[in-house]
């Protein structure tokens, strides 16, 4: 078939962030703007040509063409191979998992993660490389600075894939390859997991879960691998069919988004484990009855009781996690005398620590767990991983954290999200906080005073790269702390995201509301930074 090389020019705003490129529908609808980014990540991976590539996404509107169109452009630009989800559909992890198993050169993710889908919603895309992770700056870089010359792009004439029917077929002269998107995914859980010990606890009686897909890509993962495999009665997994507009929600793992799940598991029909994933099924909420789990505890469970796992019983090798992530991981790494880094938010930074063998577990307080067995976050992993700690502790769901607490004490922590805001307001907020920084140690607000202020900057251990301006951070004496940074994600406006944290080493009093203990900190916050009165909102979108 013959190769057709369109002209095109730049388009403007293509510019990768921490989760790749993400942008409104109609805005990938623009003729051109999908195939210039795409062919600007073929021109910058020298080795692209002959090489195998992973390509599915996580079911959303235009998840479909895409797919035709990359194919296309694949076959055109002399790619051999594409691995291809049937339907289309490959959770984030699991892409992640079959770049590596499958040894592929890369692949591409198309999703917007939790952001809404359908016509009016989000779509994204981003290159994961060979360690199955996203692309490292430098590359990101190198496609971004390709776009502002681009003026061709190659694609081929052809028929579209049947994405329905598994096996091998070719376009041109590359091969194309339907697969099931679980299998591989399915028996790398097993590999990690305690299988039997898990059946058997979903098979006492008495003992339900409920697993929430949010209509989004998880669905064919834990119907497979928790009623199938695991043996959870049908009905266990809720809204498991993946939807283009995700059911017109917000696949969002969270109290807010994830709001069916949560009044189940407040009501009367509460069952026994709760959990949600997101749009591409890398983030995820653990819930117990009437009982929320909040994503920095989350991690921290996972640490101290990992050695109870098939797949963690050598130990840890150390621990990660976000700046923003709450301290909790950093007292159970102490107690196991091992590392804890702490990195820039986004993923990606994990990765050169897993690859170096120098963490195992990681997780941001975003909703993100994971480990080294793939490089990106894995939500149905962190359900297998609380699920197989049960099934050994015979412990709810609450009382292992609870128990968490009274060991390690309790970081006590939220986030509030402020979605929406005027850009050039939320930017000048941060940018006066950040001016104020040196001005402000030694300073009384709200009855705290502060001890240290600084912007967050990383260096990253093995490489040596500095990332700078990560996050502004404010210290009081008593040791809690709050957070201030403009979200990397949203493609509305600015998201201001603010993060509080204070730790409470005395088991008595862990009953306490958590909004009513970082009030203090809420109010200091304000005093310091005037964002509510100058963004004009009184309360955030979202408190997490
Ligand atoms: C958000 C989360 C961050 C996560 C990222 C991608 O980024 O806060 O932890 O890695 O989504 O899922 P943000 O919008 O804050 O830049
Ligand atoms: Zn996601």
């Amino acid at each position: 078939m013959q190769v057709q090389t369109v002209p095109t020019q730049p388009i403007e705003g293509q510019l990768p962030g921490t989760s790749g490129l993400r942008k409104k529908v109609t805005v990938f609808q623009v003729s051109g703007y999908l195939e210039n980014f795409v062919q600007s990540v073929f021109d910058a991976l020298p080795g692209v040509a002959g090489s195998t590539l992973v390509l599915g996404g996580d079911g959303r509107f235009f998840n479909d063409v895409a797919i035709q169109t990359i194919l296309r452009m694949a076959a055109a630009n002399g790619v051999a191979k594409v691995l291809v989800g049937r339907g289309g559909i490959l959770s984030t992890p699991a892409l992640s998992d079959l770049i590596r198993q499958r040894g592929a050169f890369g692949g591409l993710v198309l999703s917007a993660s939790h952001n809404p889908g359908g016509p009016d919603g989000d779509f994204g895309i981003k290159y994961n490389i060979g360690n199955g992770g996203p692309a490292p700056e430098k590359l990101t870089g190198a496609i971004h600075q390709r776009t502002l010359a681009i003026d061709r792009y190659l694609t081929i004439a052809g028929a579209d894939i049947d994405l329905g029917r598994l096996g091998a077929t070719t376009l041109g002269a590359m091969q194309v390859e339907i697969i099931d998107p679980v299998d591989s995914y399915a028996r790398l859980m097993q590999r990690l997991f305690d299988f039997d010990r898990i059946r058997a606890l979903l098979a006492r009686p008495g003992f339900r879960i409920c697993f929430d897909a949010m209509h989004a890509v998880t669905g064919p993962y834990a119907h497979a691998i928790l009623e199938a495999q695991l043996g959870a009665p049908a009905g266990s997994v809720i809204n498991g069919v993946p939807l283009p507009d995700f059911g017109g929600g917000h696949p969002d793992p969270n109290p807010t988004y994830a709001d069916e799940l949560i009044s189940r598991m407040f009501g009367a029909d509460a069952t026994d484990f709760g959990a949600a994933s997101d749009g591409d099924g890398d983030r995820n909420m653990i819930v117990g009855r009437k009982f929320i789990v909040t994503p920095s505890d989350s991690l921290a469970v996972l640490a101290a009781n990992a050695t109870l796992v098939p797949g963690y019983a050598a130990g840890l090798k150390g621990v990660a996690r976000s700046m923003p992530t709450s301290g909790a991981v950093d007292r159970v790494a102490e107690v196991l005398g091992i590392p804890c880094y702490e990195t820039p938010t986004g993923w990606k930074f994990f990765g050169n620590l897993l690859d170096a063998g120098m963490c195992t577990l990681c997780g941001e307080e975003s909703a993100g767990t994971g480990s080294d067995h793939v490089r990106e976050k894995d939500g149905l992993w962190a359900v297998l991983f609380w699920l197989n700690i049960l099934a050994v502790r015979g412990a709810s769901v609450e009382q292992i954290v609870r128990e968490h607490w009274r060991r390690y004490g309790r970081n006590i922590y939220s986030r509030h999200d402020y979605e929406g805001v005027d850009a050039a307001v939320a930017q000048q907020i941060v940018a006066d906080l950040r001016a104020a920084l040196p001005t402000l140690p030694g300073r009384v607000v709200a009855g705290l005073t502060i001890r240290r202020a600084d912007d967050f900057g990383y260096t990253d251990p093995v490489d040596g790269s500095v990332s700078r301006g990560q996050g502004l951070r404010v210290f009081f004496d008593d040791g809690s702390r709050i957070v201030l940074r403009l979200s990397g994600t949203g493609t509305e406006g600015a998201t201001l995201r603010l993060y509080l944290e204070r730790f409470e080493p005395d088991a008595a009093r862990h009953g306490i509301d958590t909004q009513a203990a970082l009030q203090p900190l809420l109010d200091a916050a304000e005093i310091l930074s005037g964002l509510r009165a100058r963004s004009g909102r009184d309360r955030p979108t979202v408190i997490t």
